[in-house]
């Protein structure tokens, strides 16, 4: 995998907000807009590619609004940019749009909820790796958790639209219906047709919904959901192609799943990152070495995010 070492291509760029929508509990769906070089920079975005945010000036929620659980998280300086994957880039009159589906965990992502149309924030990026299609795959298995539903959504765009050949199916998983990051009603019909979630049904993929309490879909883990699908889908493992994003057990989950059924898989890996572009070396990742016992570590900025699932080392 080539990496994406132009410091000329990754910026910083001024991104000037379009829309910041809740779409759940603690959900948004933050939309930018780059003109000039950062257009051109985020025009061949991948999907599974990242930027990282400068979010330390943005103001934090009026205190009503902050989450009890966040209070004291609120308080905390932002010293450090954030990463934040893609769910969509759209290229149009030369600007490029792109969107970042998120969720409110601690003090960024608080201070990215006050973000308004005409705002702006500034980014580094495009910056990793991103997913990569071999050749000669019939069928892409796109397995998500939580948040990684994100960068899952502009590879389903981008497969349907890119690579005609390939048909995809996704299964997404979250704890409980409503932290099912999506948005979008279907009807009954479609719902039957096995399209259960408007926004994958929007580039014709189908969908499977799981969730750990049994609120909407499969009751249980999207990952024996998707156990369950594959022994009934009886096809060659060599034809397909799985991809997932999601919280590191599940990705585990997944990896071992490929491994047992012989098929090709690639994992989007998260770390904490304090640069994004391979110079602290806080994202370490690690992998196995072709052929052998020894290991080494990645940098899952640079090297990732997204992995062969064969080379990773999950810690049990
Ligand atoms: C490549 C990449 C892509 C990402 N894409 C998205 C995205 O599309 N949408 C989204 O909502 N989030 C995404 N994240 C996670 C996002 O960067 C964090 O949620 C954000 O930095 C949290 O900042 P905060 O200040 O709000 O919370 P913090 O206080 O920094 O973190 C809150 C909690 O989340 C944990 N956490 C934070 N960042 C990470 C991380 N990178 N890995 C594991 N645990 C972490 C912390 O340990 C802590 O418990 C991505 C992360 C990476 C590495
Ligand atoms: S985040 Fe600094 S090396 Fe990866």
């Amino acid at each position: 995998m080539a990496k994406n070492h132009s410091a000329a291509n990754r910026g910083p760029f001024n991104a000037v907000i379009s829309a910041n929508k809740q779409i759940g509990q603690r959900f948004y769906r933050l939309s930018l807009g780059f003109e000039s070089a950062g257009a051109k920079a985020f025009a061949k975005l991948k999907p599974g590619q990242f930027a990282q945010l400068d979010l330390a000036d943005t103001p934090l929620p009026p205190s009503k609004d902050i989450p009890e659980d966040l209070v004291d998280a609120a308080r905390r300086k932002i010293l450090l940019r954030r990463p934040f994957s893609f769910s969509d880039v759209i290229n149009k009159d030369r600007k490029t749009l792109v969107d970042i589906l998120y969720r409110v965990v601690g003090p960024a992502t608080l201070r990215m909820t006050t973000l308004s149309a005409g705002d702006s924030v500034n980014i580094i990026g495009p910056l990793g790796n991103g997913f990569w299609v071999p050749r000669g795959k019939k069928q892409a298995l796109l397995v998500t958790g939580g948040m990684g539903a994100g960068p899952l959504l502009h590879l389903a765009k981008v497969l349907t639209a890119d690579h005609h050949g390939i048909e995809a199916i996704a299964f997404a998983g979250a704890k409980t219906e409503k932290e099912l990051p999506f948005e979008g009603q279907l009807d009954e019909i479609s719902q039957e047709l096995g399209f259960s979630l408007a926004e994958f049904a929007r580039y014709g993929v189908e969908s499977l919904v799981a969730t750990d309490d049994g609120s909407a879909g499969f009751a249980g883990p999207v990952t024996d959901c998707f156990s369950e699908w594959l022994g009934r889908a009886g096809l060659a493992g060599k034809d397909m192609i799985i991809y997932s994003c999601g919280p590191e057990q599940m990705l585990a989950k997944v990896a071992e799943i490929a491994e047992k059924r012989n098929i090709d898989c690639q994992l989007s890996m998260e770390r904490m990152m304090a640069c994004g572009i391979g110079i602290c070396q806080s994202c370490a990742v690690e992998c196995k070495v072709n052929g052998s016992s020894e290991t080494v570590y990645k940098m899952c900025c640079e090297d990732g995010p997204v992995f062969d699932a064969k080379e990773i080392v999950f810690s049990s």
